[in-house]
């Protein structure tokens, strides 16, 4: 509809009307107004499946949903690291959601992973902005070029499941751009989504629907969000300041109290009509966008969709050890598959998110054509009790075959929505199962399904290991394509599998205390933690093995320097050294070889997935602006990069780089300073105009080691003090202290050269 006939449609409302659009009719609809043809339209969950609600609705995944298709979570789809795979399963959703007549699918979910023991890790993407950011722009395009709205969520620094609903995010304004906004920012800039769905959770102590500063000066004024806020489910705090601060639409329905709050203060004065106006605006705006491109054709097409739930959890899968090339198996071999999982696989999380998959495929049963199969259940999950009978029968088995494959992993009970883990640990049974085989059989396969990293103790002991995440109902046949080598695995871990829980940067704070989560280890998330400590990890962030090899060569720069409005374009050759074709994650990181900030070793500044045949070499091609190198800086709020030095690398994973080189970076536009009386005598130094006001003055205390500032540190007159120490600590002497140490000099003189150099 044209804003203009919209607004006409708005001015023909009573302000009841308006209020009443501005929360749910029910569970998953809008309200509509019979009386001038506004319809009310659908939500739905999202984000990895359709979880239509037809009947008794909930939020937390108990009551039924329509039979739908379970894609991979996003744990696996970010493991792709291919936008090809994220755009695919977009398309396919906005299809479904054409065919049940669902206005918006409620995601993607893209709140970063701060600390592996989230419960809700398994519907997130990454450690890393990037990642996360660039997974949901193409899942959001892909959904929204069908004409259905997505709802990234839960913005904002929603990190834990741990009181989720009152505890306050605390951090700093450089944490939360560089890594907790900036996982939404290019997503919003890049996708415009339709809508946003703000979180639970307060930050720096106001609720997240309240956050002005938040909804409105940053998401729309400054990346200019045109879309619609709606709440989380319940996540309403004081409806009148949610809707002053830009928070639209309240889900599901308040039963007409929060309407009536809204009409009141109106009529009060407390509230602005224009602000209801245009809120109601903003609503309808988007529910016609949808009404107007309505798909009558679409199909709900289950088969169709499970193929492609295959597909992409084939890209997904992550081999993450394959000792002696163990992997890919022999149709040849006679192979043991044991474990819960390898005939009941766990394949989705718990909570909103959780779909009524029309079918499941496992492994067993993507194997039944292959006789040389035997499994052996091994564990039952439901209880963490070592079942001896299972596991005497699994080991029969593992003896009698020539490899043994065991499905593992985290079973339901262990990680969910609305609660985090207390551990990285898998089950007894399990690990148990695992180190019981590998006493019998020396060729161990284990394949796991879990939604967030584990410790694998029995590590050294199995020869493979495939991390299959939570890879939707096609799971099954994905995993056997993969063990079986029908497809040559490329997934990339998306997130740092630490060796242990104490080892993750926010360890000693994470949850929080009083409802007050701080976020002290700042913009050290993840591998950039890891690898800015040189902490050893048992799989680095951007790790994955393939059945073939990659060499890189040819680094290339367009230029040797440049300035920060310039574009740096560069070029490396990838090729494929074995066997088989294969895909490789290219993953370029920028490193600032000195900087006046704290900053992380490294950080990923863009990736590309490139396929390529046996032999075959391709040019791989970046373009990067200044923001690959810049920080957010707090002093000018807004990012900055200095003038200097950085190093581009190529990267296996965060840990490991292969091709390096260097360029220089000249800032346009320094950073303004005042300088005061407590200025240091460092600061004044190296800013040029400094040298050249206080050279004078200055060269005589920092140039000269004379007499009175000579010491002797014992009678023999050894170590005197060098003209290197004496620089180094006057570097952070404050220019007050000249009065002290520049015989006669006056307080005036020094204040007079501080204005010409302020002015
Ligand atoms: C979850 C959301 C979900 C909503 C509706 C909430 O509890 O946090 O992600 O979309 O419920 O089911």
């Amino acid at each position: 509809m044209e804003p203009k006939e919209l607004k006409k449609l708005i001015s023909q409302m009573t302000l009841d009307e308006k209020a009443g659009l501005c929360s749910g009719a029910d569970f998953w609809s809008t309200k509509g107004i019979e009386r001038l043809g506004i319809p009310s339209v659908t939500v739905s969950d999202g984000p990895h499946g359709l979880r239509k609600q037809k009947d008794a609705a909930d939020h937390l995944g108990i009551n039924e949903s329509i039979k739908a298709v379970c894609f991979p979570a996003g744990c696996a789809v970010a493991a792709s690291f291919s936008r090809e795979m994220a755009r695919l399963l977009g398309e396919t959703l906005g299809e479904e959601c054409q065919a049940e007549d669902v206005s918006v699918i409620l995601g993607p979910a893209m709140n970063i992973k701060r600390s592996p023991l989230c419960g809700r890790n398994f519907e997130y993407y990454s450690e890393d902005p990037l990642v996360s950011s660039e997974m949901a722009t193409a899942y959001i395009n892909g959904v929204q070029s069908k004409y259905v709205g997505t709802s990234p969520k839960h913005f904002m620094a929603n990190n834990q499941e741990y009181h989720r609903m009152t505890s306050s995010s605390i951090m700093d304004e450089r944490t939360m751009r560089e890594i907790y906004l900036a996982s939404f920012e290019s997503m919003v800039k890049k996708s415009k989504p339709w809508t946003i769905m703000n979180s639970y959770n307060r930050l720096n102590g106001t609720y997240m629907c309240e956050n002005q500063e938040m909804l409105t000066d940053v998401l729309r004024n400054q990346w200019g969000f045109d879309g619609y806020v709606m709440t989380d489910w319940g996540a309403m705090n004081e409806r009148v300041a949610a809707l002053k601060a830009g928070c639209e639409l309240e889900m599901p329905s308040s039963a007409g109290v929060t309407d009536a709050e809204i009409v009141s203060a109106v009529k009060s004065g407390e509230l602005d009509e224009k602000v209801l106006d245009e809120a109601v605006f903003r609503i309808l705006n988007i529910t016609y966008r949808y009404l107007e491109n309505r798909d009558g054709k679409a199909v709900l097409n289950l088969y169709s969709g499970h193929d492609i739930a295959r597909k992409i959890e084939e890209e997904s899968i992550v081999l993450l050890k394959n000792e002696e090339n163990i992997l890919p198996l022999s149709k040849k071999m006679k192979v043991a598959f044991m474990g819960k999982y390898a005939s009941n696989p766990r394949y989705q999380g718990g909570g909103s998110s959780h779909i009524n998959s029309f079918r499941v495929e496992s492994a067993v049963e993507a194997s039944d054509e292959n006789e040389q199969i035997i499994y052996a259940q091994g564990y039952d999950d439901a209880l963490d009790e070592i079942n001896e009978q299972m596991q005497k029968e699994a080991i029969e088995a593992a003896k009698n075959a020539e490899v043994a494959v065991v499905f593992a992993g985290l079973p339901d009970s262990f990680e969910s929505e609305g609660y985090d883990r207390k551990h990285l640990r898998m089950p007894k049974c399990q690990n148990r199962l695992i180190e019981e085989i590998a006493a019998v059989q020396p060729n161990v396969v284990v394949v796991l399904h879990n939604g967030a990293p584990i410790e694998m103790p029995w590590i050294d002991q199995v020869k493979g290991v495939l991390e299959v995440y939570l890879g939707g109902q096609a799971v099954g046949r994905a995993t056997w394509n993969v063990l079986y080598g029908e497809v040559n695995p490329s997934g990339r871990l998306p997130e740092t599998f630490p060796l242990r829980l104490q080892d993750t940067p926010c360890y000693l704070y994470y949850g929080g205390e009083n409802d007050e989560s701080e976020y002290r280890e700042g913009v050290f998330v993840g591998y950039r933690y890891y690898t800015s400590k040189s902490i050893e990890v048992l799989f680095p962030f951007g790790y994955g093995l393939s059945y073939t090899t990659f060499t890189y060569s040819n680094l290339k720069f367009d230029k040797t320097s440049m300035k920060s409005s310039e574009k740096l374009k560069v070029t490396v050759d990838v090729t494929n050294t074995g066997e088989r074709t294969g895909k490789e994650v290219v993953q370029l990181y920028v490193s600032a070889k000195e900087s006046n900030v704290i900053r992380p070793v490294r950080e990923l500044r863009a990736f590309e997935k490139v396929e390529l045949c046996p032999q075959e070499t391709k040019q791989v091609v970046f373009e990067l602006d200044v923001r690959a190198f810049a920080y957010w800086d707090v002093r000018i709020h807004d990012w900055y990069a200095e003038t200097g030095e950085y190093e581009i690398q190529l990267g296996k994973d965060a840990s490991h780089m292969i091709v390096y080189g260097n360029i220089h970076l000249e800032a346009e536009g320094n950073i303004p300073k005042v300088y005061t009386l407590n200025s240091t005598l460092g600061e004044i130094m190296a800013d040029s105009k400094g040298r050249a006001v206080f050279g004078k003055i200055m060269g005589s205390i920092m140039g000269g080691n004379t007499e009175e500032t000579q010491m002797k540190s014992d009678s023999q007159g050894e170590g005197m003090m060098n003209q290197e120490m004496f620089t180094a600590m006057m570097e952070g002497m404050p220019l007050r202290q000249m009065l002290s140490f520049i015989p006669g000099i006056q307080k005036e003189t020094i204040l007079e050269l501080i204005d010409a150099l302020n002015g």
